[in-house]
């Protein structure tokens, strides 16, 4: 069996690298608690460390790395690994997942140094509502970002909002009308029960067919051809939009059968699945200096042990306890 493929015969191509727990926003599903307890920076992976677990899973056969948060922006020197990613020959696909809050000054050297496709945090369009959700006033400083990103070129924009019912399902028409005005991909993300003190609860969860059909009453739906590179969205567009609209539905629908990912906390674990909280020490083997071989066997190891599915239902809490801010998305 090719070494990168679980016991459920999915192939893993894709790594998400949390590269810092920290973040500068508060958003009310990630980080609810006021004292969230941060890491200390000697217990998190350095750029060499990160390097050396992305070479490892290269040769293992991933081809596609993502970076996330926390707040990746936020990691100093980003651009050094940004570009060491970028220069790893078998990598197909670089991209990166970000608040924006930071992305008007960030945009173009992120471009130089490789990545072309990014996927913008942003779940309301109004700036007093952004200010209530994520704890900051940084709207106007998102949208100079997103404006910037698309100056410079990239493609696709990927704006990821978590659906919540009671904040932003008043909003849809809005989001509708920025894929339409926008090149934008809009994608509705089921709010999904993490971390111990999440907000999550079941009556603010709303599915994806629910905000779907609530689309579709303000005009024709499209469907839009799936391509290699694209995750678990279902994508669609409406007439004349210069963007898109998808919709995630990690609970409503599991995507758990196709699943091709792997997750690296900031912490330097590696995390099988989102939604499950096993994971595999990565780290101490690497800090104790063990060779190429010894790590390729951690890494095949998280990827024996990934579930056959996750067991977040859409009425209970599932078994994920670790705050999103360190594992990321
Ligand atoms: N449910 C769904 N999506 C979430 N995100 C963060 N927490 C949750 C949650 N509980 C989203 C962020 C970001 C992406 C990485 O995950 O908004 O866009
Ligand atoms: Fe920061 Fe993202 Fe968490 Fe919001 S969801 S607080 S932007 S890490």
């Amino acid at each position: 069996m090719a070494p990168n493929v679980d016991p459920y015969n999915r192939k893993i191509t894709y790594l998400r690298v949390s590269v810092i727990d920290r973040c500068n926003l508060r958003c009310i599903y990630c980080q609810p608690v006021k004292d969230l307890k941060l890491l200390d920076h000697a217990d998190i992976l350095s750029y060499e460390e990160i390097l050396k677990v992305i070479q490892v899973a290269t040769d293992l056969g991933i081809r596609k790395v993502r970076l996330t948060g926390g707040e990746p922006l936020l990691r100093r020197n980003l651009l050094h690994l940004v570009e060491s990613v970028c220069r790893i020959p078998q990598i197909e696909d670089v991209s990166i997942t970000t608040n924006a809050v930071l992305l008007e000054e960030m945009a173009r050297p992120l471009f130089e140094a490789g990545i072309r496709r990014i996927n913008v945090s942003l779940d309301t369009l109004n700036p007093l509502k952004y200010a209530k959700m994520t704890g900051r006033e940084c709207f106007d400083a998102v949208m100079r970002g997103l404006q910037t990103a698309e100056a410079v070129g990239f493609s696709p924009i990927k704006v990821n909002v978590v659906a919540i019912r009671g904040l932003n399902d008043d909003e849809l028409a809005r989001f509708a009308d920025l894929s339409v005005q926008k090149s934008y991909h809009i994608r509705f993300i089921e709010y999904m029960p993490i971390g111990r003190d999440s907000a999550w609860a079941p009556e603010k969860y709303i599915s994806s067919d629910e905000i779907r059909s609530k689309l579709e009453a303000l005009g024709p739906l499209l469907q839009v051809q799936r391509s290699f590179h694209d995750g678990p969205a279902e994508r669609y567009r409406f007439e004349s939009a210069k963007g898109e609209i998808g919709f995630i539905t990690p609970l409503s629908h599991h995507f758990c059968p196709s699943c091709n990912r792997l997750r690296l906390t900031a912490d330097g674990r590696l995390r099988p699945c989102l939604l499950a909280d096993e994971e595999v020490d990565i780290k101490t083997p690497l800090r104790n200096g063990c060779n190429q071989e010894d790590l390729k066997r951690v890494f095949q190891e998280a990827i024996a042990r990934k579930p056959k599915q996750h067991h977040a239902e859409i009425l209970e809490r599932g078994e994920c306890i670790r705050p999103m801010s360190t594992i990321g998305g």
